[in-house]
């Protein structure tokens, strides 16, 4: 009999795109040591090469999820439908407590506005952040998720204020830190074991990393061309290690270029090949959100190739700087971190690998009390 004390709170868990794998990994872990929970995974395949996805799952022990809703690629709104379209009626057969939500990719909102609609609350991890340029599809994602999850999972007090400021109400947000940390320090120990730099041929604070995908910087390709002269005078002095993102690999395919790029480019890496480089790395420049969270959990310097960023606190304790994609100031930057000047920064507060721990505490606490 399914009475209140030994019934389980069913959480169906959705992760779709490359950043979500290593923010759901330690939640369905600590999920899956409570007696109190059961979960059901869904994958959208919003990523579907096994480099982008399955290559995570692997490296971060994430089950095979219970369901793979194959979206694949395709423009904004056909994707965000599809994922709706598909986990609307996969919430009506599992009839969940909770859907929990990570991050700020198409498959998050759509997850969202599926469960809202059937009247099943939703917990946002990494909620709050905003970069306040509306442009970026991600800032979208956020704004519209956090407006109608129940749970809001901050992993830095700029979030809990721009939430308070969009009216939210104080009990349903949660300053709780970074699962995204939760993995890296998890996992660390283990990426310093890989023979990855001996591979690459890279000696440790040698080089330097790229990372380069938002539509931003790599669908004009005049802004590309220009970006990648700039790069290319720092890879003459410091070897520049490019891991390549499918979007960027079909940006620089339009390129009209008699040569090949003058740097180190590779296809994407593995989570722990990736961490155990960006570690050993002397800096990274990059255009990601996660990696400037990584190097600050770190103590890399990073250097952000984009005009805002949603993680100030990263720029203000951690090791990151914005750069934007002026040449001049980017090499002025790099020259500080060359001339051993860099940001030393910290680590900000609740990054200290327990996040996981907290947010499953709050969902079980508010679940019990009926919430
Ligand atoms: C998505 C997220 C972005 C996140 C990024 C990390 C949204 C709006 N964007 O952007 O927030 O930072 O993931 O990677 O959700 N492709 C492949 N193989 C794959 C996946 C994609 O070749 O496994 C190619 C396809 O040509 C596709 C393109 O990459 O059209 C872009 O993929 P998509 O998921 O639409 O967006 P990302 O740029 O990856």
């Amino acid at each position: 009999m399914n009475t209140r004390e030994n019934r389980k709170f069913r959480v169906l868990a959705v992760a779709g795109a490359r950043p979500n794998f290593m923010k759901i990994a330690p939640l369905l872990r600590e999920l899956h040591a409570r007696p109190k929970f059961s979960t059901y995974l869904v994958h959208t395949g919003q990523h579907y090469d096994a480099a982008m996805s399955e290559d995570f799952f692997r490296d971060l022990g994430i089950p095979t999820p219970d369901i793979n809703l194959e979206v694949g690629s395709s423009s904004h709104g056909a994707q965000t439908a599809q994922v709706l379209e598909r986990v609307e009626p996969l919430l009506i057969e599992q009839r969940p407590d909770v859907v929990l939500v990570v991050g700020d990719v198409n498959s998050t909102l759509s997850a969202s506005i599926a469960a809202v609609k059937l009247g099943i609350p939703v917990a946002h991890v990494e909620a709050g952040l905003r970069s306040g340029d509306r442009a970026m599809p991600e800032e979208i994602n956020r704004l519209m998720t956090d407006a109608i999850s129940t749970w809001l999972f901050t992993t830095e007090p700029s979030g809990n204020e721009n939430l308070r400021r969009e009216g939210v109400a104080e009990d349903r947000i949660h300053h709780v830190g970074n699962v995204m940390i939760d993995t890296l320090r998890a996992n660390l120990a283990r990426a310093r074991e890989l023979d990855v730099l001996t591979r690459l041929g890279l000696e440790p604070q040698g080089y330097a990393v790229l990372t380069l995908h938002r539509p931003s910087n790599v669908d004009d390709p005049e802004g590309l061309a220009r970006l990648f002269d700039v790069l290319e005078e720092i890879h003459n002095e410091l070897p520049v290690v490019f891991p390549v993102h499918p979007r960027t690999e079909a940006s620089i395919s339009k390129l009209r270029r008699d040569e090949p790029l003058r740097l180190f480019t590779l296809p994407p890496l593995g989570y722990l090949e990736f961490l155990r480089t960006m570690a050993d790395s002397k800096v990274v420049l990059t255009d990601s959100g996660g990696i400037q969270e990584e190097t600050t959990a770190l103590g890399v310097p990073c250097l952000t190739l984009r005009d805002s960023t949603e993680r100030p606190i990263t720029v203000t304790q951690g090791t990151n700087t914005m750069v934007g994609s002026d040449p001049s100031t980017i090499l002025s930057e790099l020259r500080k971190i060359l001339d051993g000047a860099g940001k030393q920064g910290r680590i900000p507060d609740l990054w200290d690998g327990s996040a996981a721990s907290r947010i499953v505490d709050i969902l079980e606490r508010d679940l019990e009390k009926g919430k």
